[in-house]
């Protein structure tokens, strides 16, 4: 039996050797040489891979989404039903992920934009000291993702809050929930940061009325989904002067075309979903477990939960 490979261009080989590694036994096939439809039995896959075309193999018993996110499973026709999903949990990718925002929470934290800027005239200005105990850090999603990076964030001294869906009790950082919670959690929030997973329940959730919420000259930080945030209502907050700065790394959509203003804006710093990027040499054994659990009929690790899109 063999496991179909479908992922970017630039990392099959990559992901192909990682899994050899784990187990040198596998027959990998590279989509689209698939071969024999019948003769598959688990899809590593990501989200290029049209999920109609899932449906030719009907043998298949696992499906791996090469990522944190998987957004991309809940849009229809998702994925063929009664087949077991897995998503990556990842230290390298949860990591990735904690740096690119300690990177844009320091950044926005320590002025840099502004000593760029000063930079930029030649001018020679020191600015007023920031305090970083009064730096007000607010996360949108707790997961494993939102949860390291609000760690590395509280290490480091700055008060750090978050808002989960469910109520949620965790040391050193207090918690929100609920619509209420939402806006009390903004009200008190000097640099938003956005991991949440894309359900129909948040997207959109970063607009006008909510990014109004946040305080004067607040920051926002996305590496969750372009479509957690309606891209038009971030402009008019930067450009009030209501939001000093944004950094994003997801947009809608993707690639960002060449004409949106974003490229442009002296106040937001973007990357190209490059935030965290998997790693298949850590990413692998995780796949190949998971694969043997399949073959044996034991529980499957990191499985999607659709009712919850996460
Ligand atoms: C990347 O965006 C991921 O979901 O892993």
């Amino acid at each position: 039996m063999a496991i179909l490979l479908s992922t970017k261009a630039n990392a099959m080989a990559d992901w192909r050797d990682a899994l050899l590694e784990c187990d040198p036994s596998l027959d990998i096939r590279l989509f689209p040489d698939a071969g024999d439809p019948a003769e598959i039995e688990a899809a590593v896959c990501w989200t290029q891979h049209d999920m109609a075309e899932l449906r030719r193999y009907p043998n298949l018993r696992l499906i791996v989404s090469m990522g944190a996110g998987v957004d991309h499973l809940l849009r229809p026709p998702g994925p063929p039903p009664g087949i077991p999903v897995a998503r990556l949990k990842d230290g390298r990718l949860t990591t990735g992920m904690a740096e690119w925002v300690l990177l844009n929470v320091l950044r926005f934290h320590r002025q840099d934009l502004d000593y760029r800027a000063l930079q930029a005239a030649r001018t020679w200005e020191e600015l007023p000291a920031p305090e970083t105990a009064e730096r007000r850090v607010g996360f949108l999603g707790l997961g494993e993702l939102g949860l390291a990076a609000a760690r590395a964030c509280a290490a480091l001294g700055f008060p750090v809050q978050g808002w989960t869906r469910r109520p949620r009790a965790i040391p050193g950082i207090e918690t929100f929930h609920g619509e209420d919670g939402l806006r009390a959690m903004l009200g008190r929030t000097d640099i938003l940061v956005c991991l949440l997973p894309l359900t129909p329940d948040t997207r959109g959730l970063l607009n006008r009325g909510t990014l109004a919420l946040l305080p004067r000259g607040a920051f926002l930080v996305n590496g969750a989904r372009g479509g957690h945030l309606v891209q038009e209502d971030l402009l008019a907050a930067l450009d009030s002067g209501h939001l000093a700065a944004a950094a994003l790394d997801v947009f809608e959509p993707e690639p960002l075309p060449a004409d949106h203003p974003f490229w442009a804006h002296p106040r937001v710093v973007m990357t190209p979903h490059a935030a965290s990027i998997t790693i298949p040499r850590s990413a692998a054994p995780q796949v190949v477990e998971n694969l043997r659990r399949a073959r044996a009929g034991e529980p499957l690790l990191n499985l999607v939960d659709f009712s919850a899109g996460y």
